[in-house]
């Protein structure tokens, strides 16, 4: 009776854990990178609007490369990207490859606050996928892209590793800077304003993660998702970015939320550079 009182405590417990978003194309990317198109083309209707705030917007993330994704089943998705030099840019590995979903033409949007229009547009075939990306278990959701050069200007430039001093840094406490095209909100429809946005969160430790998502991993980030603040579907691959030393660098790549939302309260889950600076750096 004992055990058995054991084992529905344990079951519980393990269900209480928050489910990860998983088969991101799916699941998000293409109804997302839709409702961005479909918002998008409702401002070109009002083009207006968008003048004021985007000049100020489009300079704050100089290093934010958007991805519109061409599937192999000829769908289209979204995610974002992180420039690293001018011809290699950081993303998560599951926009390429979700374990379901083959992507096989990224568009890199750079120096944009549109996804759909504007800015420097390179299409790529040429993504490194880390050798270990597991969908499964969601390890190691790491990529890098190759594109022709691509040079600085105002509205882009190229961000930092976390390298030197900032290597064993678990930036816990940091308030870190995530950016992308996603929906601002669980319930956005296409009557918000859409362009590039950014939101300002907190790193937590692993450890409180856990208690949402059950184990994790070392090479994963999490930033708390309270008062509705957070990452959401079509963010994923994007940048979380700290100031340091007047530089920016980046600390995470979005890599998942809870499959129930992105409002809720949960935390957000981001690749930890720093566990991957050799790798990434080989590369760049
Ligand atoms: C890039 O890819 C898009 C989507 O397939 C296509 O519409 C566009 O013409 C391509 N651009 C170039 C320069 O090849």
């Amino acid at each position: 009776m004992k055990s058995f009182v054991l084992f529905v405590a344990f079951v519980s417990a393990v269900l209480a854990f928050e489910e990860p978003l998983r088969f991101y194309h799916e699941t998000a990317g293409i109804r997302e990178a839709a409702r961005i198109k479909q918002a998008e083309e409702a401002l070109d209707f009002d083009g207006g609007r968008i003048t004021g705030g985007s000049a100020a917007a489009l300079g704050a993330h100089p290093h934010m490369g958007g991805l519109v994704i061409t599937l192999t089943s000829g769908a289209t998705s979204v995610c974002g990207s992180s420039l690293l030099s001018n011809t290699r840019l950081a993303t998560a590995a599951h926009c390429w490859w979700d374990g379901r979903n083959q992507a096989r033409q990224f568009t890199v949007v750079l120096g944009s606050i549109r996804l759909f229009t504007g800015g420097v547009r390179i299409n790529t075939s040429n993504v490194q996928m880390h050798g270990s990306w597991n969908p499964s278990t969601i390890q190691n959701d790491v990529a890098i892209i190759v594109i022709g050069w691509v040079g600085y200007t105002n509205a882009i430039n190229r961000i930092n590793l976390p390298l030197g001093t900032l290597a064993n840094n678990l930036f816990v406490g940091t308030t870190a800077t995530a950016a992308g095209f996603g929906r601002t909100g669980d319930n956005v429809g296409i009557g918000n304003n859409q362009f590039l946005s950014h939101v300002n969160l907190p790193v937590i430790t692993n450890a409180v993660c856990a208690q949402t998502f059950g184990n994790v991993i070392a090479s994963t980030l999490c930033v708390s998702g309270a008062n509705g603040r957070s990452t959401c579907p079509g963010d994923s691959g994007g940048p979380l970015a700290v100031t340091s030393g007047g530089q920016r660098v980046l600390i995470g790549i979005t890599s998942f939320g809870s499959a129930r939302g992105c409002q809720l309260g949960f935390p957000a889950a981001f690749v930890r550079v720093t566990s991957f600076n050799a790798w990434i750096q080989a590369r760049i």
